[in-house]
């Protein structure tokens, strides 16, 4: 399948591996949260790749030389509760000084569009490189709903963080705002009628929290 413009697919051996296991139905929430921990981080990684450096030098033991460190990036994270919150750790461990806002939308279980309960970000989020993160981009509904508020609130460079994708969802948060850049680890068939991905991993807010 051809990929939108902006979409980045994570395919790294490691990457398919685990989420092959995250799938799994007989994954409990243990593991499927050190997965998804997991899973946050390693994005993080290829997500961050455009991030720009500045020249210094440092002194090894052996002599001074130049080097290169990151050129003072600021960098907020803002899960989509609940789901997004099992993403949150895995990209603090590799960036420690990222800010954290949360954005609490549920779906409608009727009308699948997406219902706002709570938004709270950090005062200078236009000066920030914002990651959204979500482990499910189904309808996109939510995620657009997320791009639409940080865009509100002045954030100027948003990334969008999913695990597994539809196309469905792909096609509609690039729609609705085609400067954000989303990075999945999966594609998937398509969504059923529900509004589940197909295969998925099931409801991925129930399998981390246990609430099935
Ligand atoms: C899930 C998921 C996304 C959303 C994706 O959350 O974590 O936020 O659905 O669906 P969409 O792309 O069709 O909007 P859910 O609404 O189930 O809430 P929860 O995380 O509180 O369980
Ligand atoms: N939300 C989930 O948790 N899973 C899906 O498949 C779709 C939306």
């Amino acid at each position: 399948m051809d990929l939108p413009v902006n979409v980045t697919l994570v395919d790294h051996p490691l990457v398919q591996h685990k989420v092959s296991v995250l799938r799994d139905i007989r994954t409990g929430p243990k593991e499927f949260r050190e997965l998804v921990r997991e899973l946050a981080m390693l994005m993080a990684y290829e997500a961050t790749r455009e991030f720009s450096l500045a020249d210094t030098t440092v002194k090894t033991p052996i002599t001074e030389t130049p080097t290169r460190v990151l050129a003072g990036k600021k960098v907020a994270v803002v899960p989509i509760l609940r789901a997004g919150l099992g993403m949150v750790d895995g990209i603090l461990s590799l960036i420690p000084a990222a800010k954290v806002g949360h954005i609490g939308l549920y779906r409608d279980p009727e009308t699948l569009t997406p219902v706002e309960y709570y938004c709270k970000l950090p005062e200078d989020i236009g000066e920030r490189d914002v990651m959204i993160v979500d482990p499910m981009l189904a309808t996109g509904g939510s995620a657009a709903a997320a791009v639409h508020f940080l865009r509100e609130r002045g954030a100027k460079a948003v990334r969008l963080l999913s695990i597994i994708s539809a196309p469905e969802g792909l096609a509609a948060v690039t729609e609705s705002d085609p400067d954000v850049k989303v990075y999945v680890c999966a594609v998937d068939s398509h969504l059923n009628e529900h509004g589940y991905i197909v295969p998925g991993l099931g409801d991925a807010g129930d399998r981390l929290f246990g609430t099935l």
